[in-house]
């Protein structure tokens, strides 16, 4: 009896042994800087609690563009991850290809349909399933500036596009960088974005970047955009090409240059360096575009694995959408929580802005999907407006060439 007894508990001890070894992740992402690791961090450990080990697969480079090309090599290997870091239009496109499993089930279990806002929903559902879990919701016109160079140089909180203008000229001509910037073309396309809005109202940024209308590519309101582009060309410094967008914020942190135009994952940088918002560092929104937000959100997806892992899949799930870790996450992130019901109590004063921001955009039909981070049109799209703003960006072409070849060029990708 006895000695049943002991072999029945070695058996269930190899068993549960054999259950946990089996609860891992492999997450493909692109979470590489000082606060996106800090914020990484947050779900690790998350995940470590519940007994599911990371495995971690970072591919370094912002917006994801690198990430994306690893994972098609992945799966055109036939190795795909278990899981992996996604934005907006990419996650529908895996979805299409039968690449992605069903999520309902957890779903269904944690009432997503009734706490996810319906604009995550569009790139988290396909065809009535559940394929994505989101993470967060991003802001990209946000623009983030030092203080004390404000405060020292009196500037203040620039209201318009004029008043961006005169505020980068007093910088510039302290002798510090005006706009910290990293020329790569996702970047490009950030700040594109942003000036956008401001220049043409958000009808402008809707038939732009989302309905493709011809006629607005290659309107004058366009070549003012590609005009003003040129002007924040002479406020950044000789060495921004191929910068990282971290080591552009560092420049803000550090007080060598006054503002960077990035999304709110900027914010992730200046806390890790212990900047306290308000005080160091000020959070405003583009001049011109308050009351809107471009917005993008990461989601994870999960691809189709040995049937072993759908457990540790819908873990991970599970464990992103749970309230108490949306608010912890986003706090370090830099980002809002992906569900209506978080309270904004542990979020910083950029964090309860970019709540509130969300919910009014929201209700008054201003939020957008943001054009340079996959949420207004599908990636060939997305990369033609990258190939032509860098190349305006850099000197290829001038203003007028610049909206023609865009034009072109959106025509081609459609
Ligand atoms: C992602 C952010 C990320 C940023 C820079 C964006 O596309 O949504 O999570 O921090 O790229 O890498």
């Amino acid at each position: 009896m006895l000695k049943r007894l002991m072999l029945g508990t070695v058996f269930t001890t190899l068993l549960s042994f054999q259950t946990h070894a089996d609860q891992s992740v492999e997450v493909l992402h692109w979470w590489t800087s000082g606060g996106e690791a800090g914020a990484l961090n947050v779900l690790k450990d998350d995940l470590s609690s519940k007994g599911v080990s990371w495995n971690d697969m970072p591919v370094a480079g912002g917006s994801g563009t690198a990430a994306m090309t690893v994972l098609r090599a992945r799966v055109a290997a036939g190795n795909p991850p278990t899981a992996v870091q996604m934005l907006g239009f990419d996650i529908l496109d895996w979805a299409q290809q039968g690449a992605l499993t069903d999520l309902n089930a957890v779903a269904k279990e944690g009432n997503w349909d009734a706490v996810i806002p319906t604009a995550l929903q569009k790139f988290s559902k396909h065809e009535g399933k559940w394929i994505a879990a989101p993470v967060n919701v991003h802001s990209t016109n946000w623009i983030w500036s030092n203080k004390a160079i404000l405060d020292e140089l009196n500037i203040s909180e620039p209201n318009s596009w004029d008043d961006l203008v005169s505020a980068m000229d007093k910088v510039k001509a302290s002798g510090k960088v005006a706009l910290a910037h990293g020329g790569q073309p996702w970047q490009d396309a950030t700040v594109f974005e942003s000036i956008a809005l401001l220049t043409g109202g958000g009808d402008f940024y809707k038939k732009a970047f989302i309905d493709l209308d011809e006629e607005t590519l290659g309107s004058d309101t366009m070549k003012t955009v590609f005009e003003r582009m040129e002007v924040l060309r002479g406020y950044v410094d000789d060495n921004f090409s191929g910068r990282d967008w971290n080591l552009a914020s560092a420049m803000v942190i550090n007080g060598e240059a006054a503002f960077q135009i990035m999304g709110d994952w900027a914010k992730g940088e200046f806390l890790r360096a212990n900047k306290k918002p308000g005080a160091d560092f000020l959070c405003l929104r583009v001049p011109g575009t308050q009351g809107y937000v471009t917005f993008n959100s990461d989601q994870f997806a999960m691809f189709n694995v040995d049937g072993n892992q759908t457990e540790s899949q819908a873990q991970l799930a599970k464990s992103i959408l749970a309230p108490e870790f949306q608010s912890a996450f986003n706090v370090v992130k830099g980002s809002v929580p992906a569900r209506t019901d978080v309270s904004d109590a542990a979020f910083d004063e950029c964090g309860k802005k970019g709540m509130k921001d969300l919910v009014e955009a929201n209700d008054n039909g201003k939020l957008y999907g943001s054009m340079a981070h996959g949420h207004s049109a599908p990636a060939a799209i997305k990369n033609a407006f990258y190939d032509v703003i860098t190349a305006h960006f850099n000197g290829e072409f001038d203003s007028e060439t610049a909206v023609a070849e865009l034009v072109d060029a959106i025509a081609i990708a459609k």
